[in-house]
């Protein structure tokens, strides 16, 4: 895990960053003592230990995915300074790096002209969304599918909106024929259209939801927190190429940085494509924007203090890896999706497996093979314990036993839900991978027989 030239850098970059504060006058600075220091910091190691290695391609299990060294150096350089992105006057270098950094996410989206900024992740970035949504059509419903992200009925509550979800298809995405039924009572303020869910990656059909609003007038919600960033992936099937390209004529997007783009927690982002939005954030403060008149993130954002930090390492992460499709961001993000689909074309094989459809981005849900689905659904809970004995580490999801329809798993289709097994395949690391996650999964299989 620790690569020691990193630290060198590190001490180098910092003794740069010294020199821009060298002409103050020397004062001593109250610190710990350093044997204390030590054994507390020794302490804190041991604790961490108790983790699940997510940096390691063997943890194949929930969306998360180990920061770049660029963002963890970026990150820690600039928490020596410790920047506030809420102000000017506590973040200038990292407001203007938080500035180009957004754009440049907002332009491989296509938006030149839009508004946005940094947050703490996908649910501050979505409430933002559904906040403003909220003002431009108070009172007015909010959809999203039976797939969307927990977060979208929660933040409608928040807001005093009522929320109602959309069937899904097959594939969990949005059923189109439930959502223009939805649409025709005429209360929708909002849809949230849902690139990449959470338990499955699978797409919701942008292009058509962009037809049904010439139809019937309300606003497009994106939420691309997990997938977004699949805009640059070459390696996408036709349908969801064509939905991600539609979010340049969405209202909003979501997209986090601290899910496929490399950063650490804590890195969330919110853009609109229309700017004038910002005069729904207005506020006074009698304490914070005088530095400058030019614009404070503060005002146009819903969190006050944020971490200049995390703009500082999304600045220099997009510097080395540009957000271009055919580049080495690109590449890493279709490396774990060639990794998803190897794996589900592999399992498809298997007598010990039943994956459900082709993922669409780089997640892969699959059952084990048992004689009916309450068997199955114990199975995999089983399994998931064993694998992580031979350090291979899943995730549990109840998902809808008709996502198995098409693969011949008799008698599920009838289960409301079944208990599988689901794994993110974020890392591009794990496209060498495949062949070690199946053989720790067969394995796993074999011991948990009845
Ligand atoms: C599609 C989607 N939206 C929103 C969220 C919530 O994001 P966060 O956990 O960063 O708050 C997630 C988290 O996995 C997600 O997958």
């Amino acid at each position: 895990m620790l690569d020691s030239k990193s630290l060198t850098m590190l001490a180098d970059a910092l003794a740069r960053l010294d020199e821009g504060f060298r002409h103050l006058p020397e004062f001593e600075a109250r610190r710990a003592d350093n044997e204390r220091l030590r054994e507390v910091l020794t302490v804190t190691a041991e604790r961490l230990q108790d983790n699940f290695p997510y940096f390691h391609p063997l943890y194949a299990g929930q969306m998360l995915k180990p920061p770049h060294p660029i963002a963890r150096l970026a990150y820690a350089l600039a928490m020596f300074v410790n920047p506030n992105n809420h102000a000017l006057d506590g973040g200038r270098a990292t407001s203007a790096m938080e500035k180009e950094a957004v754009a440049e996410i907002a332009a491989m989206f296509g938006w030149k002209e839009f508004l946005g900024h940094l947050c703490g992740g996908g649910t501050m970035a979505n409430l933002e969304a559904l906040w403003v949504a909220g003002q431009i059509h108070p009172r007015k419903r909010i959809l999203a599918s039976e797939q969307a992200h927990y977060t979208h009925n929660r933040i409608s509550s928040v807001l005093q909106l009522e929320f109602a979800p959309v069937s899904c298809d097959n594939r969990g995405r949005m059923d189109l024929n439930s959502l223009e039924s939805a649409l025709k009572k005429g209360d929708v303020g909002t849809v949230v259209a849902t690139l990449g869910t959470t338990a499955t990656g699978s797409i919701d059909p942008l292009p058509e939801i962009l037809a049904l609003r010439e139809r019937y007038e309300f606003r497009i919600h994106v939420d691309a927190a997990y997938g977004g960033y699949f805009r640059l992936a070459s390696n996408l099937a036709a349908p969801a190429k064509n939905s991600f390209l539609g979010i340049a004529d969405a209202d909003s997007v979501v997209i986090d940085p601290h899910k496929h783009g490399l950063q650490p927690y804590g890195c969330g982002c919110v853009l609109f494509r229309d700017p004038s939005v910002g005069k729904l954030y207005k506020h006074e403060s009698p304490y914070t924007y005088f530095s400058s008149a030019e614009l404070h993130l503060g005002e146009i954002s819903l969190e006050c203090s944020r971490p200049g930090a995390a703009a500082a390492a999304l600045w220099a992460t997009q510097k080395l890896l540009p957000l271009e499709p055919g580049g080495a961001f690109a590449k890493g993000l279709e490396a774990g999706r060639d990794a998803a689909v190897a794996l589900h074309a592999r399992l498809r094989h298997e007598d010990s497996f039943i994956p459900a459809f082709e993922p669409e981005l780089d997640i892969v849900i699959f059952l084990p093979r048992d004689a009916n689905s309450k068997r199955t659904s114990s199975r995999s809970r089983k399994i998931f314990e064993a694998a992580a004995k031979h350090d291979l580490h899943l995730a549990v999801a109840e998902l809808p036993g008709r996502f198995w329809n098409d693969a011949g798993m008799e008698g599920l289709g009838d289960a409301e839900t079944v208990t599988c097994l689901r794994s993110v395949l974020m890392k591009p690391e794990h496209q060498d991978w495949v062949p070690a996650i199946l053989d720790r999964l067969t394995r796993a299989y074999s011991e948990t027989r009845f």
